[in-house]
């Protein structure tokens, strides 16, 4: 079969940290085929189609390449969202999938409303046969509310003219980790497409098999699609939680969390891969796909397999929180007004994605507790923690937020003068080779390092007199 004569345009709806690479990569594979991602946010597209690629939304490495490479060629960002739909052959839908606030399934199901919306938008504008593909990460059995959607509109569309609209639904969830998205798209550990219309599925399959090789790309049904993507996440979060567990108990007891992690994941079963303990996960997806996965089997009666998943995510909770309370503590329970610097607001390095940052919990308990924050991130901006800090409750209360002190840098240099504590919250590649030499005399004694990533040892802090915890060792006796 040839995909040429086929297919020849593709729209994505929502052109967020999903959207945006996975298209731009696609565009970079297929150049025969025109790639038009529209989002509603039109100051979004405004960013996707700057001249400065500094400001392009999305922060990954090598995006920026492939978007100067490719755009306005066969990729195309747009907001005129009726015209792109009309002329796609293919639909990716990847508009984002928050976990719902209020109704049926508030805090554990995914609020759909977006897929909804944009299923109705394909219904309206397409013409012709459309395949349909979910992106986004959804609950299982949404490719059947997708088709059951447009298909509406086809029955509609009858009456009116001669000719009709078909649909196809095919799942194909994303397996992109944010900072490596680039690299996760073009050599994929595996492709999944689930669906039932067999020439759908070739045809996706076939577009995938211009840079991924067959062997890789495995046809399912709809449901194991869009249950395997769930699951992923589900093992990948409890590998993390279960690593952060077992940092808690080295602490005590004179283990060192490092070495357990390189002993255990030596053994070819287990693997080495996602063993780091920190201050517990974070991002878009791991924590709302669990809360998926609860209430799936909430919804199914499977009670016991509800609250084994459950677990997972109220042991990130606590991770987060001991670090705090550990740090509060260590200033005899009150850090009222003591500098704290706080290094690394992005959930993990390489991106400016602060959604579900353990930094935010973290910050916010210093916050709470009186502490003066200086917060620091390469690439996050002073914006987007505003943004999150003033929908917290302790900033919407006007007199309780007076005494709330935090400020935003990018500078590196000037930010340790005074201050009691630094606290390495994401790993970013700035914060590992500062010279803790230079910053140990600058800081106000006694002062103390708090490294949640485990990404400093003894030796870096060799011929200063700083007080040194880290995550899965504790705290440090060193000779200074
Ligand atoms: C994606 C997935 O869609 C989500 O299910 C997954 O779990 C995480 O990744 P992501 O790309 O990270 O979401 O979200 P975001 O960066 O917020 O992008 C979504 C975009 O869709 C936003 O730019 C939003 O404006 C846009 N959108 C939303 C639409 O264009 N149309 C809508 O109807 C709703
Ligand atoms: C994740 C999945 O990896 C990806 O396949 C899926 O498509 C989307 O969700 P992402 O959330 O972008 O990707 O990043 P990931 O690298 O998985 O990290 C998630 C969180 O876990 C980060 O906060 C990271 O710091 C933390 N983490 C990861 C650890 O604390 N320890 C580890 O060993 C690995």
């Amino acid at each position: 079969m040839s995909i040429n004569n086929k297919i020849k345009n593709i729209c994505c709806l929502g052109a967020g940290y999903v959207g945006g690479p996975t298209m731009a990569v696609l565009a970079n594979k297929c150049p025969d085929i025109n790639i038009f991602v529209t989002d509603v946010d039109k100051e979004k597209i405004k960013k996707w189609n700057s001249d400065n690629l500094a400001e392009l939304p999305v922060f990954e490495p090598g995006l920026d390449e492939l978007v100067s490479k490719n755009r306005n060629k066969n990729l195309f960002f747009t907001s005129d969202i009726e015209s792109s739909i009309r002329k796609a052959d293919i639909i990716f839908i990847s508009v984002n999938t928050p976990t719902k606030e209020h109704g049926l399934g508030a805090g554990y199901a995914s609020d759909l409303k977006w897929v909804e919306s944009s299923a109705r938008l394909v219904g309206k504008y397409s013409e012709g046969h459309t395949i349909i593909v979910e992106k986004s990460t959804v609950p299982v059995r949404t490719a059947e509310l997708i088709q059951k959607i447009v298909s509406s509109y086809s029955k509609i569309s009858n009456k009116k003219l001669p000719s009709y609209k078909t649909f196809s639904v095919l799942s194909s969830p994303e397996f992109l980790a944010e900072g490596t998205a680039i690299k996760d798209l073009e050599t994929p550990d595996r492709v999944l497409i689930g669906g039932e219309d067999n020439e759908a599925l070739d045809l996706l399959s076939l577009i995938y098999q211009k840079w991924i090789p067959k062997e890789k790309i495995y046809l399912t049904n709809l449901w194991s699609s869009e249950l395997s993507k769930l699951t992923a996440n589900a093992f990948l979060a409890q590998r993390i939680s279960s690593i952060n567990a077992i940092s808690a108990l080295c602490e005590p007891s004179g283990a060192d969390v490092k070495e357990v992690s390189k002993a255990i994941g030596s053994d070819t079963r287990i693997g080495g891969k996602f063993l780091f303990a920190g201050p517990g996960f974070g991002g878009s997806c791991f924590q709302k796909d669990l809360l998926n996965l609860i209430y799936l089997c909430k919804f199914y009666n499977l009670i016991q397999v509800a609250e084994y998943w459950e677990q997972v995510l109220k042991l990130n909770e606590w991770q987060k929180k001991r670090i705090s309370k550990l740090i509060i503590e260590v200033f005899f329970g009150t850090v009222t007004d003591k500098k704290i610097v706080l290094l690394g607001f992005s959930f993990k390095p390489n991106t400016n994605d602060i959604r579900e940052s353990p930094a935010i919990t973290i910050a916010l308990e210093l916050i709470e507790n009186g502490a003066n924050l200086k917060i620091h991130d390469p690439k996050v901006s002073k914006e987007q923690i505003n943004k999150v800090f003033s929908a917290k409750d302790i900033f919407k209360n006007q007199n309780k937020s007076q005494n709330k002190k935090w400020e935003f840098s990018n500078e590196l240099s000037t930010l340790f003068k005074n201050a009691d504590a630094v606290i390495i919250v994401t790993e970013w590649p700035d914060y590992r080779d500062l010279n803790w030499q230079e910053i140990s005399k600058v800081m106000r004694k006694p002062s103390w390092i708090f490294d949640t990533r485990g990404i400093l040892s003894e030796k870096d802090l060799s011929n200063t007199d700083l007080n040194f915890w880290r995550v899965g060792k504790g705290f440090i006796e060193r000779n200074k």
